[in-house]
């Protein structure tokens, strides 16, 4: 089915582009009318793969891809991402960042080192995108789109970037203390991003998403290590299912979209209401 969404032109650059929601992200944008997109991951292979397919849905007539290998944890590696992209594009409009987080939910649950290896990673991938995509974002002209209905011209700023959050962003759950806290941090790092002086005068959006348990790879390996997993999913989750990657995917789109031009500092649930307070209960 083809996306409903519509972006004028604008280039998206995508970590975590070889699979899962990345991969479909990055494809999204494609199909819904950017007209370069950046596929970025620490699987060359994988990203040359995606970018390649992207071809096929892109509905811009100057349509790009590149696929760009990226370690997210390494500091050199993410600032010659955007060294990069800007070299070869010139400007990043939307930016999504994504990428295998480290989950370990095997007891013990507070086990020092893997909260350090939790932490080095997820948190530190998260503000190491955020710097330097935002640097970028700051030297380049707003994006104006053309209006719609009796409005005129919408701008939208410098650049959107979005962050992977999760259900674990926002609530507890048992056994996975560090992925926990870390999702935790990746709405902290967003909202101080959102706040911070070169957001607010150069325009540049700053949102987290937060899916419950989407069906990718990542959450296949977690069935196949805890069947628990597959358990929740089918009796806990509100409409007794994963999510599917587009369904992801097309809020991600949405969220950099001039149709979210509003829509700044926030962390969205993609659930089904699996986080709402009280269990949805079959009527
Ligand atoms: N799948 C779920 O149920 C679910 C639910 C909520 C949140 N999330 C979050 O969504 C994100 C993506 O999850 P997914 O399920 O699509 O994962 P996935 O494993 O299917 O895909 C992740 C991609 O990240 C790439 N990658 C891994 N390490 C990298 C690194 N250091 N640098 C760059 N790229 C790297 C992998 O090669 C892979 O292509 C994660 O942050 C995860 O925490 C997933």
């Amino acid at each position: 089915m083809a996306s409903k969404l519509t972006l004028d032109g604008g280039i998206a650059l995508v970590t975590g582009a070889a699979g899962g929601i990345g991969k479909e992200t990055a494809l999204a944008f494609a199909e819904a009318g950017a007209k370069g997109v950046i596929f970025a991951d620490i699987n060359h292979e994988g990203v040359q793969a995606a970018a390649e397919e992207s071809r096929k849905y892109a509905r811009h007539a100057e349509y790009r891809a590149l696929a760009i290998k990226v370690d997210i944890s390494n500091a050199e590696s993410v600032q010659s991402l955007v060294a990069s992209t800007m070299k070869e594009f010139g400007r990043i409009d939307y930016a999504v960042n994504i990428w295998r987080a480290i989950s370990l939910s095997r007891p013990p649950t507070l086990d020092l080192d893997v909260f350090s290896k939790v932490s080095d990673t997820n948190i530190l991938g998260a503000v190491l995108f955020v710097r330097a995509v935002m640097a970028a974002m700051a030297s380049q002209e707003p994006l104006v789109f053309p209006g719609t209905r009796r409005h005129g011209p919408r701008s939208l700023g410098r650049g959107s970037i979005v962050l992977l959050g999760s259900t674990n962003s926002l609530i507890g759950a048992p056994g996975v203390i560090s992925y926990g806290t870390s999702k935790h941090a990746v709405i902290g790092i967003m909202k101080s991003a959102a706040v911070d002086s070169l957001a607010l005068q150069s325009a540049i959006r700053v949102n987290t998403v937060c899916p419950a348990f989407v069906d990718t790879p990542m959450i296949q390996s977690a069935i196949e290590m805890n069947p628990m997993v597959k358990h929740a999913i089918d009796n806990m989750t509100p409409f007794k299912r994963a999510a599917t990657v587009d369904e992801v995917a097309d809020y991600i789109v949405f969220l950099s979209s001039p149709s979210a031009s509003f829509i700044h500092g926030t962390a969205l649930a993609i659930d089904a209401g699996f986080t709402l307070p009280a269990p949805v209960l079959p009527q």
